[in-house]
């Protein structure tokens, strides 16, 4: 049997963490045991479980074999907890979060839930990641309209963003951070576009949210859809959606389920007691869009990761992984060797980076041998670290880079 000793739950010191966090994240290393097999610079692909949500985790399971939990009011108040977390990573209110399970969830949502016509227009770049294009695609047996924008070398250029601008655009989607090659988007100027144009603006948030700092007011961003796996370190499974107040307006529910509607009405708990009653009333808030039963086991993880990320603070997160990209960037423009695929703007620079050169498919499995894992991506290398790299494991990647 697991002693509960073992089980014991040892979560980051926040208050150290937001102290050492304006200078070094180092600390934090300790929670990613896989640093002590392998140099992991894939985060892009999907972030490693920090050990303080692998234990809260375990601490869950243990319970739920062990204990009774019905109806576990702490699992409801962590969801509550859950959405106000997500709300801060990107500078939201937590009454436009609703929690989901990936980031092809909140697309679908906006997808089905604007009542769109036969001859609207859909706007996309033609770099997405395929997660932010099958659902419009599968608008097109409804009449819908899905435009590809050009990119130049893969970077999305606002000029032709305007230009593709017709009477029937309805909705552009974006990401924040193309998955490829690590391109920013600006999406403040975006957002300034579509407000004009009054088109509704959707991002997917995942190659860019707990990497890079984000205002969603800023940016005039009507709904943002984010999978926990990959940069907020999270159990597959986990995410969210933001849909801003003011563009909950234009937004039907085209799905709704028994846990989209208020079984609190003013009290603090639900009140699970009259089941068959079938009159209460969606949540005002984007709550709504949470369907049934929750994950309780991964949202507990989830939870764990927030509160790493926010108590290291995105802005801390997104100058180390840049200082890290920064000394291999360097390398690679002084290399006779390799060529980035990546944008070299400052204001287009993420937490990712793609370059290639001769062999690169060779290359790739050398570093591999090595212990250094980043992915293979359209004939590229993609790099993506996180806070707890550093440079010594940027310094090994150049070295057998040259090797
Ligand atoms: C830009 C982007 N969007 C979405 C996804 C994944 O979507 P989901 O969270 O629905 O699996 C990925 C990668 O897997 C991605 O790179």
């Amino acid at each position: 049997m697991v002693s509960r000793e073992r089980l014991a739950l040892t979560t980051p010191n926040l208050t150290e963490t937001a102290m050492a966090g304006k200078k070094s994240l180092s600390h934090l290393r300790r929670y990613f045991p896989l640093t002590k097999k392998c140099i992991y610079l894939n985060n892009a692909s999907e972030g490693p479980l920090p050990l303080s949500a692998k234990r809260v985790m375990e601490k869950f399971l243990y319970d739920s074999s062990y204990t009774e939990n019905e109806h576990d009011p702490e699992s409801f108040r962590i969801v509550e907890e859950v959405r106000e977390k997500c709300a801060r990573l990107i500078k939201a209110k937590s009454s436009e979060i609703a929690l989901t399970t990936n980031t092809s969830y909140g697309l679908n949502l906006v997808c089905r839930g604007l009542g769109l016509k036969s001859g609207d227009e859909i706007l996309l770049p033609e770099v997405e990641f395929p997660a932010n294009v099958y659902p419009w695609l599968n608008l097109r047996s409804e009449g819908i309209r899905v435009k590809f924008i050009k990119t130049k070398n893969g970077f999305f250029d606002i000029s032709r963003f305007h230009d593709a601008i017709t009477p029937e655009t309805r909705v552009f989607s974006v990401s924040f951070v193309q998955f490829l090659n690590g391109y920013k988007n600006d999406l403040k100027a975006l957002g300034e576009i579509c407000k004009q144009k009054d088109i509704f603006f959707v991002v997917d948030g995942i190659q860019g949210v707990g990497n890079q700092v984000l205002d969603v007011k800023e940016c005039g961003i009507d709904l943002l859809s984010c999978g926990g796996h990959k940069w907020l370190l999270s159990p597959p499974g986990t995410g969210f959606v933001y849909l801003s107040s003011e563009a909950k307006r234009s937004l039907g529910t085209p799905f709704s389920g028994w846990l989209s509607v208020d079984w609190c009405r003013g009290k603090k708990k639900p009140d699970f007691t009259n089941l068959l009653r079938y009159d209460l009333k969606p949540f005002e808030t984007a709550r709504r869009f949470e369907f049934g039963s929750y994950p309780f086991l991964d949202i507990r993880g989830f939870d764990a990761c927030l509160d790493m990320l926010l108590s290291a603070g995105i802005k801390n997160i997104e100058k180390h992984n840049r200082r890290l990209l920064k000394l291999l960037i360097d390398h690679i423009n002084s290399s006779s060797r390799y060529e980035l695929k990546s944008s070299l703007e400052e204001k287009h620079l993420s937490s990712i980076i793609n370059f290639t050169g001769p062999g690169i498919d060779r290359v790739h499995r050398r570093l591999r041998e090595e212990g250094i894992i980043t992915s293979l991506r359209e004939g590229g290398i993609r790099v993506s670290p996180h806070f707890y790299n550093n440079v010594t494991e940027i310094r090994k990647l150049i070295r057998v880079l040259e090797t």
